[in-house]
């Protein structure tokens, strides 16, 4: 009876853990699959026939500060290409993965310590993290010269998926490759069963898991090649004691008969048509075969036997016993009786406490007592799977939270909001934002309210965090020594030229500081700037403008006339622009609409300004926040490119971008920026296309208040121009007055400039040339109209003789010194970064790998 009652409540505990959809042998297609072979030049096809990506491609996720590529070129010692190169990181670096939709997701992590003349890899300690789980903590491949793969299941719910590297103090972090790739639904149901006491455990679906052993009992290893979905299998050799006692039995896989609800995703046909049973059961029946397993007693552990009777002649003669760390786990298990037939698979899930476990796991199997049939007792197969502890570590005692792994809690949950902001188009948000990968100073959160991200609409300049790392930290006397400041101003000077600071003598706020208007002695008018020295991010900016400004002379940059330090006061005086910035010119503010000509002069002057940024001064100079706001006119609506306090260093010809946090405005935030936080001069050609728009169509490159679709500008206009409408959206003020030829190749400009992809970005000299083809279109025209009016006889030139001087796109001058931030980049990207990429045929190759994979 009682024998009876544990058979019931055996099939009871099946039904609920055998929920896969169906039982045929469909492929299964991941709707996400990264594999990527980190710092590899090219994409690396294995001879399992999975193609891994290199992360130099145009398709990286990795977001890092430093980061260095090695690699050695023998494979003699290394079982695969994979292990051939690494990225080594010193700084905190992230990849990350766009998830397609919820649900569980493998990850696994490929080291192999490659021996370098920088680091010791085999010594190297680091942590490994995810938003929610720490997979690693402290980890190290332990001076030994071996590959060691990790493997992780993640129940992933956020459409990002990030994968954080922290290396220790005083060491380096360093991976070869990294798969993600999903898994199906039904892997890993929500109960399992309870040995002491005896129960269902309920919550799996929340876990992540680690898998510490799979095992295909009583077989050879199945390689990936051989799994539905990619995964390995070792044979049992290692954990088995006392060998005598085991014999390998094994079938064709072939004669193996799923049941309803359970598929080869679970386990391959491999698994089950393999087994270890008991040697010479009949010479001394009872005894029990066992393996031993490491494991770390901090942690629960989901234990899933697979079981499927090859052995037996007939049904009902196989009864055996079950035990996990010498408690029963299944008594009687009778196979027939659950299966109704010979050679159909089963599986069973254990959740073993840790207080079950001490250093190792020990899973048993022997014959019944009283056993009515054939004494012996089999296993197919064994896994061993991990489970993330209350706090969300797979390792050491602390989760994400308690270490100083990365993102505080509010930082996750801004990132997480801006990710789906970025991933959906429809940001209702504010002026600016800034995405802040790295550690942060430890009192950051006191210091800075959620609200100090948001700034209003009209800023002048934008207020952004900034990390302290940066230029020259002693406030004191960080610009006495620069040069180039021109006249110093005294403190009482400026005090009388804006009224003692009237707060009517405002033109501009920013977080760092306000801009005043100020009548010097000799009746010049001059722009004031004067630094809040309370505001961290405004000492950084102030730091950035002046050495930038220190090095520019530009007719279309917004020039410094002089300077004050005194009293501790950050003071810089520009030429004032009285027309103020072209925003105010085009929407908001009821001033009179300017002409096409206008703007096509005003972009032009812009276009020029940062064409000299990236390409004339002494070091290429990457804007970082090109926007209306910052296109500033003087009385002859001269245009001139202001607010320097984000510019950085343009990479050098070997590094193609400069990994930074990612700073700007939403609109006019480059896509490609945003998704790898490399920064690359193209990024200020994006947010330029988005001004363009802005000049055309005469809206902000955000609006929260209109309908969803039509809230980022950049997207709105794309979709109309991909209709060949986008004379419908125009600013009715240019109805009747511009040339269709003009707008046409504007707007070309515009389009190619908004490139997903930064290589398929002209630069600032192409977009040049095409602004002073539009204008020449538009003179050419109106000089024709005026010519019909007069009726004229024959026009004596064409279009050249009405335009201005087309400047020749130049070619971009080399730049040679490394960026502070980045003196320990020996190897980036070797992709060109500046290349004058309107080829076609380039952009779509490019698009196409892009594509695929984030298709596969
Ligand atoms: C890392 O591990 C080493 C020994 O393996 C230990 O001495 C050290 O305290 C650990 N550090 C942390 C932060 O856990
Ligand atoms: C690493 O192993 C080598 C020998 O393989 C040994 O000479 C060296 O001392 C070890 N280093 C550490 C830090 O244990
Ligand atoms: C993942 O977790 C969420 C909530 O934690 C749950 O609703 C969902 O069913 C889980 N997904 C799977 C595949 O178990
Ligand atoms: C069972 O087969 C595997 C793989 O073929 C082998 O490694 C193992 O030694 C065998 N075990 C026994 C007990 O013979
Ligand atoms: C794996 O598959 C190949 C070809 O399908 C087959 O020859 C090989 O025996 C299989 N090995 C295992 C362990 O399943
Ligand atoms: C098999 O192992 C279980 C649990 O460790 C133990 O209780 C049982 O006595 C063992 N059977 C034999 C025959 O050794
Ligand atoms: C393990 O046991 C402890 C206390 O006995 C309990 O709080 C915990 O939930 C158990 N964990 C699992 C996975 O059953």
């Amino acid at each position: 009876m009682a024998f009876l009652l544990v058979l019931f409540c055996v099939f009871l505990s099946t039904t609920s853990t055998r929920n896969l959809a169906s039982s045929k042998e469909v492929p299964f297609s991941p709707h996400d699959n990264y594999l990527v072979n980190c710092g590899s030049p090219t994409m690396t096809t294995l001879s399992d026939e999975r193609t891994f990506r290199s992360d130099r491609q145009a398709a990286s996720f990795l977001s890092s500060k430093d980061d260095i590529l090695v690699a050695i070129s023998s494979t003699k010692d290394v079982p695969n290409p994979l292990y051939l190169t690494a990225r080594i990181f010193v700084q905190q670096a992230t990849y990350n993965f766009k998830m397609t939709r919820p649900g569980w997701v493998w990850i696994r992590l490929h080291f192999y310590p490659i021996n370098n003349d920088q680091f010791d890899l085999r010594n190297s300690v680091f942590s490994v993290s995810t938003e929610e789980v720490v997979l690693l903590h402290n980890f190290s491949v332990n001076n030994e010269t071996k590959v060691v793969v990790k493997e992780y299941l993640l129940n992933v719910t956020t459409p990002l998926l990030y994968l954080k590297f922290t290396p220790m103090k005083h060491s380096a972090a360093f991976i070869n490759a990294i798969e993600v790739v999903s898994a199906p639904d039904g892997l890993i149901s929500d109960v399992g069963s309870t040995l002491f006491p005896v129960g269902d455990f309920s919550g799996l679906s929340n876990r992540a898991y680690q898998t510490l052993y799979r095992i295909n009992v009583g077989g050879p290893i199945i390689t990936p090649q051989n799994d539905t979905i990619g995964r390995t299998w070792e044979s049992d050799d290692m954990y088995l004691q006392s060998r005598a006692l085991a014999k390998n039995v094994s079938v064709s896989p072939s004669i193996i008969n799923y049941p309803a609800g359970l598929s080869p995703l679970i386990a391959p046909n491999w698994v089950y048509a393999s087994a270890v049973e008991m040697a010479d059961a009949i010479e001394k029946p009872n005894f029990n075969i066992t393996w031993k397993f490491d494991t770390d007693p901090a942690f629960d552990y989901l234990i899933r036997m697979h079981f499927c009777d090859i052995v037996s002649k007939s049904l009902n003669d196989l009864y055996f016993n079950v035990y996990i760390n010498g408690k029963m786990a299944i008594s009687g298990l009778d196979l027939s009786t659950i299966t109704s037939n010979l050679a159909v698979p089963y599986y069973k899930d254990f959740v073993v406490n840790a207080s079950l476990i001490s250093d190792q796991l020990i899973v048993q199997i022997g014959p019944m007592n009283q056993n009515p049939g054939a004494v012996n007792a089999i296993l197919n197969g064994l896994e061993v799977l991990k489970m993330s502890s209350s706090v969300g570590s797979l390792d050491g005692e602390f989760g994400v939270e308690g270490t100083d792994m990365g993102a505080s809690k509010s930082n996750k949950g801004a990132v997480a909001a801006v990710g789906f902001a970025m991933m959906f188009g429809a940001f209702v948000g504010l002026g600016a934002m800034v995405i802040k990968w790295y550690k942060r100073p430890k009192d950051w959160e006191k210091k800075n309210s959620f609200s100090s991200w948001l700034l209003p609409l009209h800023a002048g300049h934008s207020t952004l965090m900034t990390s302290k790392n940066s230029m020259g930290s002693h406030r004191s006397n960080f610009y006495s020594s620069t040069l180039g400041l021109g006249r110093y101003f005294s403190f009482s000077e400026l005090q009388e030229a804006t009224g003692n600071f009237d707060q009517n003598a405002v033109i501009g706020v920013g977080g760092f500081g306000n801009v005043y208007l100020g009548h010097l002695d000799d009746g010049t008018k001059v722009a004031v700037k004067r630094g809040n020295p309370q505001s961290e991010q405004g000492i950084t900016e102030f730091q950035t403008e002046i050495q930038m400004l220190s090095k520019l002379r530009h007719r279309h940059l917004v020039s410094l006339i002089g300077y004050c330090d005194e009293n501790s006061e950050m003071i810089l005086v520009y030429e004032y622009m009285s027309n103020g910035p072209l925003r105010d010119h085009l929407y908001g503010k009821n001033l009179p609409p300017l002409s096409w000509k206008q703007r096509l002069e005003i972009c032009i002057g812009a276009a020029r300004g940062l064409h000299y940024l990236h390409t004339g001064a002494a070091q290429g100079i990457i804007h970082r926040d090109v926007k209306t706001t910052n296109i500033l006119l003087d009385e002859n609506f001269i245009a001139k490119m202001a607010d320097f306090g984000l510019s950085k260093n343009a990479p050098t010809m070997e590094q193609t971008h400069v990994s930074t946090a990612v700073k700007g405005s939403f609109g006019y935030l480059d896509p490609e920026y945003f998704r790898r936080q490399q920064l690359t001069d193209k990024s200020d050609v994006y947010s330029f296309g988005v001004v363009l728009l802005e000049a055309l169509c005469a809206r902000p490159a955000i609006n929260p208040a209109l309908p969803r679709e039509q809230v980022n500008l950049a997207e709105w206009a794309m979709q109309w121009k991909k209709k060949g409408l986008l004379d419908k959206i125009i600013d009715p003020h240019l109805v009747g007055a511009i040339n269709p030829e003009s707008m046409k190749k504007f707007a070309e400009a515009a389009e190619k400039c908004l490139a997903e992809h930064g290589v398929d970005r002209p630069t600032m000299g192409d977009v040049l040339w095409n602004l002073e083809y539009a204008l020449q279109l538009q003179e050419a025209s109106s000089q024709g109209k005026l010519e019909e009016e007069n009726k004229a006889e024959a026009a004596t030139t064409t279009t050249s003789s009405s335009a201005g001087v087309v400047v020749a796109p130049t070619a971009i001058a080399p730049v040679n010194s490394s960026t502070p931030d980045n003196p320990q980049v020996v190897e980036a990207n070797s992709a060109p970064a500046q290349v004058h990429a309107i080829d076609e045929h380039s952009g779509t190759t490019m698009f196409s790998q892009f594509a695929e994979i984030n298709g596969r």
